[in-house]
């Protein structure tokens, strides 16, 4: 497990002053270009979706997506996409959260998530945890059960996991690396 977790940290690169001056970016896409790491990386995912009893498996658009589609056929479940607005054409449940600057508003399918659901949320990084709160928010909302979230990497000093504790009601948040 240890050297899943250095495999992983090994693969991910600080791209400094990006987005933008000041800001140190934890860039995936050498750990996404690595079979051996992103093999490693779902099957890790995967294990925490069994473990936590998830019958669904819900992405975050856009990087939530790349992880959390091979996380759930590697579990056998369902995979839910959780848009950015206007993107789903079908009837939606919507929900807003704050960034930085103003709001951002993410959607899903309302028929995709049902009472009897447990579902894992599956993004690559918990941040300020809004953008996870408002999935969490979806969830319940559609009358389905919140198994946990899983990511792959926590920024601990932003302390989204605070953020998030209410509306994680008890289900766990896990992240296989802290930074
Ligand atoms: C990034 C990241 C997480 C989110 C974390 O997504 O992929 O989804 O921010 O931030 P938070 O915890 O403060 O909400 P972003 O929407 O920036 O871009 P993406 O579409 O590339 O995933
Ligand atoms: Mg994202």
């Amino acid at each position: 497990v240890d050297t899943t977790r250095e495999l992983l940290l090994s693969r991910i690169r600080d791209v400094r002053d990006y987005p933008k001056p000041g800001v140190v970016f934890k860039d995936i896409t050498p750990l996404l270009a690595d079979p051996r790491a992103f093999g490693a990386l779902t099957d890790a995912l995967a294990d925490l979706c069994v473990k936590h009893g998830a019958t669904k498996v819900v992405g975050l658009e856009a990087r939530g997506f790349i992880l959390a589609a091979p996380v759930a056929i590697r579990a056998g479940l369902g995979f839910i996409p959780v848009r950015k607005a206007g993107k789903l054409p079908g009837a939606t449940l919507s929900q807003a959260y704050e960034l930085e600057y103003g709001t951002a508003e993410i959607e899903v399918h309302a028929e995709d998530l049902n009472a009897g659901d447990r579902v894992m949320v599956i993004d690559d990084v918990l941040a300020t945890g809004g953008t996870a709160e408002a999935s969490l928010e979806l969830i319940r909302r559609a009358g389905a059960e919140v198994a946990g979230v899983a990511v792959l990497m926590e920024l601990g000093f932003l302390d989204g996991r605070a953020k998030l504790q209410p509306s994680l009601a008890g289900a766990p948040l896990e992240a296989l690396i802290t930074v």
